[in-house]
Parts: C-alpha cells; sequence; structure tokens
C-alpha cells in the first residue's frame, strides 16, 4: 500500500531515499546557489509546526519552500487548537486536508509518529527529543562538499549523547561510515538504538574519553551542552566540561580533519571561538546546506515524479 512519502527518521527513509535526496540537494545547489529553483511546487503549501525555538529549521524551509514555488505557513504550537488540546491526529487530520506538507518540530517522538500515522500528506521531521534527521542530511552533504563521500571516514562526536548525536547514529547505519562517540557515562546515547545501530552493520564505537575516540578523526562533531527541553544545571556543564572541542582536541585529530556543529553553538562552552571561526571549521556552509538539503527532502517527498522517480 503506498502512503504518503514522510522524512521521519533516515532509517525509515532508507539508503536509496537517502542519496536520492543528496543528489537532488547537490544538484539543486548547484545549479541555483541563491536563488529561485523554478516552480516545481507551485501551488503546493507546507504547514510548519513549531512546538520549539529555531531559526535556521525554519527560515531554510520558508525559504526553501518559496524558492521551489510553493508557500509554507509557520504555526507555533500555542496559537494553534493543539495547545488547547486538539489531538495531534485531529490536526493532522484537518491539515491535511489544506496542505502538501506538514513539518512538525516537537518534543517526545511519539507526538511526530502520531502525526505521520494520521496525516494524509507527507510529515516532516523538524526534530525532536531524540532525533534531528533534516540537519543529517545537511551534515553529510557538507562533508562530502569537501571531503568526498562519508562512507569508511571516521567521525567523532563529543559531547551529549542528544537528539542530533542519535541521528548521526543512524546515519553511521545509512552511510556506512564510522562513529566514534565520546560522551560522559550518563549521557551516552541508549543501549537500545546502539544494539539496533549494530544490528544495521554499523560501526559505532562509545567511551567516555575524547582524546581517544578524536585521535585521526576526519569530522570532529559536537553540538550544545543544553539541549531545548534539558534542565540547566551546574552538574551538566561539569560532566561536558572535558569534551569542549578546543584547539587541543583538533590537533589530535590532525591537520585534515574538519569541524562541524548543528548550530546554535554556545562560544566557550561546548566549543571554543579558536576552532568555530577557525580554518578547519564548515559550520556555515553546514548552516547554508539546510536550505539546499530542506529543497531535496521537499522534492522527494512532494514532487518525486520531477526528480526521476
Ligand atoms: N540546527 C538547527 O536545527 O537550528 P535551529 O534550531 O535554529 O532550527
Ligand atoms: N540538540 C539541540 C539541537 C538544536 C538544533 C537541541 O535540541 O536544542
Amino acid at each position: 500500500m503506498s502512503g504518503p512519502r514522510h522524512f521521519v527518521n533516515l532509517h525509515q527513509v532508507g539508503r536509496p531515499g537517502l542519496r536520492e535526496i543528496l543528489d537532488i540537494s547537490v544538484n539543486m545547489k548547484a545549479e541555483n546557489p541563491r536563488g529561485a529553483a523554478g516552480e516545481p511546487l507551485a501551488g503546493r503549501s507546507m504547514a510548519m509546526i513549531f512546538e520549539k525555538p529555531s531559526t535556521r529549521t525554519r527560515v531554510s524551509f520558508e525559504v526553501a519552500m518559496r524558492q521551489l514555488g510553493g508557500h509554507a505557513l509557520m504555526l507555533t504550537g500555542s496559537e494553534l487548537q493543539l495547545g488547547r488540546g486538539e489531538t495531534i491526529g485531529d490536526t493532522a487530520r484537518v491539515l491535511s486536508r489544506y496542505v502538501d506538507a506538514i513539518m512538525i518540530r516537537t518534543w517526545d517522538e511519539d507526538r511526530l509518529f502520531e502525526m505521520a500515522e494520521a496525516a494524509t500528506v507527507p510529515v516532516i521531521n523538524g526534530l525532536t527529543d531524540s532525533s534531528h534527521p533534516c540537519q543529517l542530511m545537511a551534515d553529510v552533504m557538507t562533508f562530502e562538499e569537501h571531503r568526498g563521500p562519508i562512507a569508511d571516514r571516521i567521525i567523532a562526536w563529543c559531547g551529549d549523547g542528544n537528539n542530533v548525536a542519535r541521528s548521526w547514529i543512524h546515519a553511521a547505519a545509512m552511510f556506512g561510515f564510522e562513529l566514534r562517540m565520546a560522551c560522559p557515562e550518563e549521557l551516552q546515547p541508549p543501549a537500545e538504538l546502539l544494539a539496533w545501530a549494530n544490528g544495521q552493520g554499523a560501526r559505532i564505537t562509545v567511551g567516555a574519553d575524547p582524546d581517544t575516540m578524536v585521535r585521526g578523526a576526519d569530522c570532529v562533531v559536537t553540538d550544545t551542552w543544553v539541549s531545548m527541553g534539558d534542565k540547566e544545571a551546574p552538574s551538566r556543564h561539569n560532566l561536558l566540561r572535558p569534551y569542549q572541542v578546543n584547539d587541543r582536541l583538533m590537533r589530535l585529530a590532525g591537520p585534515e580533519a574538519v569541524f562541524m556543529h548543528c548550530l546554535p553553538a554556545h562560544r566557550g562552552e561546548e566549543v571554543t571561538d579558536s576552532v568555530l571561526d577557525g580554518p578547519h571549521s564548515l559550520v556555515w556552509d553546514e548552516a547554508e546546506n539546510r536550505l539546499h538539503s530542506q529543497k531535496g527532502i521537499l522534492m522527494w517527498c512532494l514532487a518525486p515524479e520531477k526528480v526521476g522517480r
């Protein structure tokens, strides 16, 4: 039975779909680096529900939709009846009668799954407490743009085993790179997720020592110590301080290693200014590629017949 093409998590899209999205994104960037990309989505609309703040995801999706000839509506959870108790399922059923796609940034991943289950149009995961797959499409695109195919390369994650880290785990399983994760024991990614990834043949090592994990890596990646919804606690900062990405750590990775961060960064915490603004940093290209990769995701979900499938 064929239903809408959701972009919920990387492994649910699958390897061929992910590669197809990246190919579309790279072509769109080459053909339209700064602007309009024809009007393949003319007359199409997307509702964007944000239950958490956003700069990159919101702006890149809105601009991507516009550049493809369509239209995006920005909706915050508190302004919708969702904020007054209308169910996710009913919201999905109603929005599906108005728009051609729904993007949602929310808390518990079950809210996203509920939306995808009830919607009759594609649902896109704009971040949950456990995942950020759109970010990973831009990250893989950026790495490959600068360093060639990511398969068999070494990516070192340093810090909290958070939502972005978990999507890196999905990506390791789907794209075939080696992922080394340095996280304090208390903040490591869930054992079930790691077991799932192992079952998929992913090469993932998790340890508490950042120096060991970073040595010889092709890419060092980190994220904020306090994600949206996490309690600000001095104990988190104390646990994570040894995982700061600084010049010493980047030297261990080696002269060719690149640095990535989904942003927003907390300068002086998880990363120093010298690394973020330094010669190894790809963060601005990575942020720009959110725009190009959102176009790939939108085309894959909404107009596969216009991109060869
Ligand atoms: N990286 C990312 O998703 O940023 P925003 O929270 O600004 O959307
Ligand atoms: N881990 C961060 C990512 C922000 C894009 C958060 O969830 O706040």
